[in-house]
């Protein structure tokens, strides 16, 4: 037998990984995967639509082939499924709002070594403490560019149809809430943010054309009194922003407003139980130190351990999205 060799590949790869992170936002930039889908299948007449000159064209798109984004064949250059599908400016699926969402905290991950150093306590709600209307309306354009398609999810995976009210803590745009009031007739959804974020919820309400179902609650969810009347209520991708002692409170919170029978479903980016990935979740936890808050990636046990705490039955979980969203859900008896 021949012992594995082990090498620095993987390494150097991780030292360098932010160099096609770069790649990946300038490609953006150039619109280069929108020239592609329009039918600029050479470099030359990608450098012409992207205005480059033709050096830094065959750079790009020979660095993009490298890494999978465009694909060759006999008839010249394509964009890969998923770069046709999300990439392509124009399209329904277009989600580069989502994925240059994190760009400006390019200089605050390269700090990360301080950061890690520091001694102060971090704050409890970290970015969200200073937000005002202006961010909370860019930060949603990113995360309806997303957050759409897992509402859809949500709505297909979970039977709302004999619920009435839905409560959405962390909403944000309503991505959530719109996308299942559109699908169940018959229910009504409230979106519990802060209030800078309340007023970008309304605006996304309003061009869904559902304003008349979809309610907000301007508050903080570790705080504000949750209403009487509701039967469902979800929490999505807010689980690493706060720690063990603020989920499982607002968790217990949720179990007592829900009326007899309520379900609750928590959606987030959930470690597994031992620990060892999905890389992505312990990246969300990671991404809370550099915004000094004193929130860290949960196991899906822990999740569990939180509905069982609060009082929730038929406690199950799912993987939502693979690799990225895990969801655990309850019952309140009665
Ligand atoms: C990543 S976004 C997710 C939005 C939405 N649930 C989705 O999946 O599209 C997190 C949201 O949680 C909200 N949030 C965080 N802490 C909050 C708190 N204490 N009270 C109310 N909303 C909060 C943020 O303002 C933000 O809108």
């Amino acid at each position: 037998m021949t012992a594995e060799r082990i090498d620095t590949t993987r390494l150097q790869r991780l030292a360098r990984a932010y160099c096609e992170t770069a790649v990946l936002y300038a490609a953006i930039d150039l619109d280069l995967f929108t020239h592609v889908s329009q039918g600029a299948n050479s470099v030359e007449k990608l450098a012409n639509a992207m205005g480059i000159r033709l050096l830094q064209a065959e750079r790009l798109v020979t660095t993009a082939v490298a890494m999978g984004l465009l694909e060759t064949d006999p008839l010249g250059l394509r964009n890969a499924p998923d770069a046709e599908r999300f990439l392509v400016n124009g399209k329904p699926g277009y989600a580069a709002d989502w994925l240059m969402f994190t760009r400006d905290d390019v200089p605050a991950w390269f700090d990360l070594t301080n950061t890690l150093r520091e001694q102060e306590p971090p704050s409890v709600l970290g970015m969200y403490e200073s937000l005002t209307v202006e961010q909370a309306r860019r930060y949603h354009a990113a995360t309806y560019s997303i957050g759409a398609g897992a509402g859809r999810r949500f709505a297909r995976q979970v039977d709302m149809s004999a619920r009435r009210r839905l409560l959405d803590l962390g909403g944000g745009s309503g991505a959530y809430s719109i996308e299942a009031v559109k699908a169940y007739p018959q229910l009504r959804a409230i979106v519990l943010d802060l209030p800078p974020v309340t007023e970008v919820t309304k605006e996304y309400v309003a061009v869904a054309g559902v304003g008349e179902r979809v309610d907000v609650l301007p508050g903080d969810f570790t705080k504000t009194a949750f209403p009487d009347d509701v039967d469902i209520a979800v929490m999505a991708s807010n689980l690493p922003i706060y720690d063990e002692a603020v989920i499982g409170a607002v968790i217990a919170r949720v179990h007592d407003a829900l009326l007899p029978g309520g379900e609750f479903h928590l959606v987030g980016e959930m470690l597994n139980d031992d620990r060892s990935g999905p890389l992505d979740a312990a990246l969300w936890g990671m991404n809370e130190a550099v915004c000094r808050s004193a929130g860290k990636a949960h196991t899906v046990g822990q999740c569990i351990g939180y509905f069982t705490a609060a009082g929730f039955v038929d406690i199950d979980d799912e993987t939502f999205i693979p690799g990225i969203l895990h969801r655990v859900h309850g019952r309140k008896a009665g």
